[in-house]
């Protein structure tokens, strides 16, 4: 018989269905027991009584809370005074006849019929996959998916074009701290995982991909936080000869106002379209680059979208005694002659922008600089030489060099987007499964030793901590 899902029965009363799911509760009264079994459409209750069949009803007194079970019962009306609004199933319940168990269960390490935050965290993500059966976790994954489908529908029906880069790359001086993975093939040399596609979505535009997108995963070893974690997810995107800035500002305040009508329809923008501030002005005014513009911060559901712009080009690095660009140095500066450059790294402004949404920065992205002397320029004012640059950016220039469109593009960390519209402190709260502060997996163990074989075999030596 083909199993019939929890929210079908209500279209089968006096019909004879077979459920398959887990035992969400159990109680009884008297002799009469109750099962609650949750599928991925709901609960559906069922009833036991010592009217079926023995072995049956024995059987159902060893089942225990989350056992996997199949039942086979008849879908009957509840009387009036006995249904449950609450639930889409509560019109009906079902009579059972048989039992099978198809997966026992050891008690669970915590409730997962609670929303949850109480638990320690630890616990929860070592038993990730049971933390993962809570309805607040599974509603935060839905919500992922159907928000990342509906961008993916707006982008392709905007003529974009979803290309994957490569996660494996190479080590370039970009901005974060770059994890690295060891070549087994040429020892001694390393790949690095990709802080964000930003050289490859620049080189499809080279390519003459002039629209193009991608859901990217990003990796930066830098310490993770609240709103920071080793792995993320970016709404990636980059367009050939732009109108302006303006016209991706426009693109992404779009895809959001369309993400917010569909998906979080209890949410209310505070002001459309989108304000934009200068980030002298957030500074001067709010003491940061990412205000928090909601007029009322009690509302769990406004959403403060506001562009930040006029981002400086140039930041001093103490740490490396040198300049650094501010967003990346592909980043068109608003002063385009290199003479003037000489007047004060510190005053140069940049064509870069922010997507600032309840005090979270949610993207960023820029004009690129597209004239090689220029680009040029930036590089070696921020203390790269020549021999630097044709070591680490020849595939770069050398694309440029066969012709390369104005261009500009943006990325949007779909985490922190999700944390803020599902009212979560965490992003950890958004991802299946996130790292902890100190960027340990607690559920794989990782990170983790390899064997010497494995060391051997990629021609590496660990040195033991002192
Ligand atoms: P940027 O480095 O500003 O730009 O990153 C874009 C957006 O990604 C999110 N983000 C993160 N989310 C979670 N954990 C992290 N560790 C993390 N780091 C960044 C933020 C941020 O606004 N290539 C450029 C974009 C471009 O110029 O097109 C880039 O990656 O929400």
């Amino acid at each position: 018989m083909k199993r019939t899902l929890n929210i079908e029965t209500i279209s089968k009363i006096g019909e004879e269905v077979l459920l398959k799911g887990w035992v969400h509760s159990i109680r009884a009264h008297g002799k009469i027991i109750f099962i609650d079994l949750r599928d991925l459409t709901g609960i559906t209750q069922i009833v036991f009584t010592p009217k079926m069949e023995e072995e049956y009803y024995n059987l159902v007194k060893e089942i225990k809370p989350e056992y996997i079970v199949e039942i086979l019962g008849e879908v009957l009306e509840r009387p009036d005074n006995m249904k449950n609004s609450e639930i889409p199933t509560g019109s009906i319940e079902i009579k059972a006849k048989s039992l099978k168990i198809l997966s026992c269960a050891k008690t669970m390490p915590f409730p997962i019929d609670t929303n949850g935050y109480d638990i320690g965290e630890k616990t929860r993500l070592e038993y990730r996959y049971v933390d993962l059966r809570r309805e607040r976790l599974k509603r935060n994954l839905k919500k992922r998916f159907e928000t990342i489908s509906l961008m993916r529908q707006i982008l392709k029906e905007k003529g974009f074009i979803e290309i994957e880069t490569p996660i494996l790359t190479k080590s370039t001086p970009e901005g974060a701290r770059e994890f690295v993975v060891p070549s087994r093939n040429f020892k001694g040399n390393f790949y690095a995982l990709a802080q964000s596609p930003q050289q490859y979505k620049q080189l499809l535009i080279s390519a003459g991909i002039e629209k193009y997108f991608q859901i990217a995963r990003c990796f930066r070893d830098e310490d993770p936080r609240g709103d920071r974690q080793p792995e993320f997810t970016q709404l990636d995107l980059e367009m050939a000869f732009p109108e302006g800035k303006e016209e991706i500002m426009n693109l992404m305040e779009d895809i959001y106002i369309k993400v917010i009508k569909e998906i979080f329809p209890e949410k209310h923008i505070t002001q459309i379209p989108f304000p934009k501030m200068t980030y002298k002005e957030a500074m001067e005014k709010y003491g940061g680059d990412k205000p928090d513009m909601r007029k009322d911060k009690n509302d769990p559901n406004e959403l403060a979208f506001w562009f930040i712009t006029d981002f400086p080009m140039f930041e001093w690095k103490e740490e490396y005694k040198r300049w650094g660009a501010v967003h990346h140095p592909f980043t068109l500066p608003q002063e385009e002659n290199p003479e003037n450059f000489k007047e004060g790294l510190e005053n140069i402004l940049a064509h870069q922008f922010d997507l600032v949404l309840n005090g979270f920065e949610i993207a960023g992205g820029s004009l690129r600089t597209h004239d090689i002397e220029l680009l040029k320029t930036c590089f070696m004012v921020m203390g790269h030489d020549e021999k630097e640059l044709e070591e680490k950016f020849k595939h770069y220039f050398d694309a440029f060099s066969y012709g390369i469109p104005p261009h500009g593009g943006i990325a949007s960390g779909l985490d922190r987007f999700f944390a803020v519209a599902l009212n979560e402190e965490s992003i950890r709260e958004v991802i299946a499964f996130p790292k902890t502060g100190d960027s340990k997996d607690l559920m794989m163990k990782s990170p983790s030793k390899i064997t010497n074989e494995q060391l051997k075999e990629l021609g590496l030596k660990v040195e033991e901590n002192e």
